[in-house]
């Protein structure tokens, strides 16, 4: 068995309608959190944990993904010749980063299709997926503490966070068993079932699926397998589920903040507590906030 998740699939093609305008010519990914773009923080985060090779599922406009990780010599040579050095090697990092390549996803069939689209790269071996718009920070890189896991038990995991009950309905959500260490209940989970977007009050459990997954290649088969479901997608709760008939799937209650960047309330919590957190801003920002008198 292959234990080593060299390789991160990004689905990036979703129309991001939570977001319009902004959305309307801008790729959800590259909304700013303060100075960053929301996929920026993601591959960060990824290249942290390990993985090596990152391919972005994209769609119909959304180059400016493709631009914002490619080289840009016009701007590298304004910059190196007005000697600003510190924003060039900035932006040369960027680039420098880690081996990024795109896969399209022509029609929006939702997030299993999109990561089917990535079934020839990434062959037989086991893949993260990591969905952008939810921006985790955590001193160890969750997708980090989802490998210790899956290079334990060699199955595949996905990250899980408590939710209020009136939010069930907004998240794919396990009915799922505390595996126990030592005696003692973890926050690790071996997953019975799940089900995607549950009606109000339906739902197994208060534990959603967020934007963090590492699956065994035979999830290919599963969507494959599976038929559209909620909103009419292919959806990977869905595959998973199929995939949990003969593989265990484990869930990690993972240590870290999340915010869902993808929602407007969400993006604007996490846009101020990165801002608070920043050397170079924070302070000024924190005056700033404690002259509102909310
Ligand atoms: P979301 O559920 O956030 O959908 O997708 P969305 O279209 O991006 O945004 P809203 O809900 O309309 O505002 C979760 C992730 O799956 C990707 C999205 O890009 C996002 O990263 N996705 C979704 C695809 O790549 N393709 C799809 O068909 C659907």
């Amino acid at each position: 068995m292959n234990l080593k998740v060299r390789k991160a699939v990004f689905p990036a093609a979703g129309l991001g309608t939570r977001f319009l305008p902004a959305t309307k010519a801008m790729p959800k990914e590259m909304l700013p959190l303060v100075d960053k773009p929301l996929i920026q923080y993601a591959v960060e985060e990824s290249i942290h944990s390990g993985i090596q090779n990152i391919y972005i599922v994209t769609g119909r406009g959304k180059s400016a993904i493709e631009d914002h990780f490619d080289v840009s010599f016009e701007l590298e040579h304004l910059l190196s010749s007005r000697k600003k050095t510190e924003l060039l090697s900035i932006v040369q990092g960027v680039s420098d980063m880690i081996n990024i390549a795109y896969v399209r996803q022509k029609e929006a069939l939702g997030l299993g299709h999109a990561v089917l689209r990535a079934k020839e790269l990434i062959g037989d071996e086991p893949f993260a997926v990591v969905l952008s718009d939810d921006v985790i920070d955590s001193e160890i890189p969750c997708l980090r503490q989802l490998l210790d896991v899956y290079e334990f038990y060699g199955a595949s995991v996905v990250a899980l966070m408590e939710v209020p009950p009136d939010q069930t309905s907004s998240y794919g959500i396990v009915d799922a068993e505390p595996v126990e260490h030592n005696g003692a209940k973890s926050s690790l989970y071996r997953v019975r079932n799940m089900v995607e977007k549950p009606k109000p009050g339906s739902a197994p459990s208060n534990l959603a699926i967020i934007g963090r997954y590492i699956l065994t290649p035979e999830i290919f088969k599963s969507i494959e397998q599976i038929e559209p479901g909620a909103g009419g997608e292919l959806q990977l709760t869905d595959a998973l589920k199929h995939l949990l008939r003969n593989r265990p799937i484990y869930g990690l209650k993972f240590e870290g903040t999340r915010y869902d960047a993808g929602d407007k309330l969400g993006f604007l919590k996490a846009t101020v507590e990165m801002a608070l957190k920043r050397r170079d801003l924070g302070t000024a920002f924190h005056e700033y906030l404690k002259t509102l008198k909310l």
